[in-house]
């Protein structure tokens, strides 16, 4: 089975991934996740996508295809994949379409006003990557909040900022709701009511597929 995500920033693209990724034994490929590593790893491409992600910007095209292509040659991909984050411009989805085939393009919509409030509510655990809303989590003594799994101290994401989740909606909605059109006029695209429970956004998924 071989996927894309579409959704825009916050919809709860990576919370699916998870979900769907163990149903259905498939790699999920994030690219969001991918660049953070090269950050931390402080690579030259590290160093370089920082400042574009810190700002809210894309990372250029050719780079990010060359990391996918790479990234969906590896073992754990002949079983299929879950592309999260990727594509997010037109260049990509050509491409992408150019050196493998897709079964379907789930695109979970939200509206704005919802992901804002859940950015602010989003904290990672800079260990072992689990994502969390403050909401399931009691604050420790000094307001801030452990993981869960590993005791390491949550942080939020530098590309969380309120001003910072606006202009990453504008890049979304100028550069990446185009795919949207794209995947529908090859009868890819299905969407699902992201604005719900994590549980009911993933019931709606798997009825796609079962
Ligand atoms: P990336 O990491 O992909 O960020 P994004 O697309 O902006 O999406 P997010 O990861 O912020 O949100 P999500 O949809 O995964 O939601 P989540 O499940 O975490 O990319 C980051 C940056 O990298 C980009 O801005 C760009 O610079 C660069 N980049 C990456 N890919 C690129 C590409 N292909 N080309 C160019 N540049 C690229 O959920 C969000 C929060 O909401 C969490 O706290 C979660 O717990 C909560 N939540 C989830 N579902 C629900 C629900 N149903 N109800 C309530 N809360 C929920
Ligand atoms: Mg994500």
């Amino acid at each position: 089975m071989k996927l894309i995500l579409l959704g825009p920033p916050g919809a709860g693209k990576g919370t699916q991934a998870e979900r769907i990724a163990e149903r259905y034994s498939i790699a999920h490929i994030s690219t969001g996740d991918m660049l953070r590593a090269e950050i931390k790893a402080e690579t030259p491409l590290g160093v370089e996508a920082k400042s574009l992600i810190d700002r809210g910007e894309l990372v250029p095209d050719e780079i990010i295809i060359g990391m996918v292509k790479n990234r969906i040659g590896m073992p754990d991909c002949e079983n299929g994949f879950l592309l999260d984050g990727f594509p997010r411009t037109i260049a990509q989805a050509e491409s992408l379409m150019g050196f493998t085939g897709i079964d379907r393009a789930v695109c979970i919509e939200v509206p704005d006003e919802s992901i804002v409030g859940r950015m602010s509510k989003r904290r990672v655990c800079p260990n072992c990557k689990r994502t969390y809303t403050v909401d399931v989590l009691e604050p420790d003594e000094d307001g801030g909040y452990t993981c869960l799994d590993c005791g390491t101290k949550l942080i939020a994401r530098d590309d969380d900022r309120p001003e910072t989740v606006q202009h990453r909606l504008n890049v979304y909605a100028e550069q990446t709701f185009p795919l949207i059109d794209f995947f529908e006029a090859r009868e890819l695209l299905s969407r699902v009511d992201g604005d719900k429970s994590m549980d009911e956004v993933a019931d709606s998924i798997f009825e796609l597929f079962e």
